[in-house]
């Protein structure tokens, strides 16, 4: 290796050192147990869904008192989106697989609580809603 290679590698390898040195140090490494929190997919042949039930009467009880202040009656007309609509473009009309409509639900509703349903409470509300569309 010649002086200048010599030199550009040991410039390279202080420069590497130092950079790694200069990383802010935020956060924290994740643990398996926080990532098994959100390790939660579900596909569209229902590999992953977990164990549970629900009836449609069930659902439609979770429905009102969780779901309809905000998506409104019937799963249109509330203050938020409306899922269920025969002119307008919703999820229930361009998502194609009822699981994907169960994950989102169970990932993130009901606002603000998200993933305080039970499975089953999900389960039961989350493809009534493709009942009513
Ligand atoms: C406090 C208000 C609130 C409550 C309660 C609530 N949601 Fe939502 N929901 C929202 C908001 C806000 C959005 C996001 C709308 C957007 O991004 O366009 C949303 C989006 C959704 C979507 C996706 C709609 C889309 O078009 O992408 C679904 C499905 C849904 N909610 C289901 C539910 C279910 C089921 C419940 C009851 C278990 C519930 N929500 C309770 C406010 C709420």
């Amino acid at each position: 290796m010649s002086m200048r290679s010599s030199l550009l590698a040991a410039a390279a390898l202080v420069f590497a050192v130092g950079a790694a040195a200069e990383t802010p140090n935020l956060g924290q490494s994740i643990t398996e147990a926080d990532l098994a929190l959100w390790d939660i997919s579900v596909g569209p042949d229902g590999i992953g869904l977990p164990q549970g039930s629900g009836t449609p009467a069930q659902g439609k009880t979770v429905y009102e008192q969780k779901c309809e202040l905000c998506h409104g009656k019937e799963a249109s007309g509330g203050k938020n989106a409306t899922l269920v609509s025969t002119k307008d473009r919703t999820v229930t009309n361009y998502v194609p697989h009822a699981t994907t409509i169960f994950d989102f639900t169970r990932r993130a509703m009901p606002w603000p609580q998200p993933k305080s349903l039970t499975a089953g409470e999900t389960l039961a509300c989350a493809p009534g809603q493709l009942d009513t569309a």
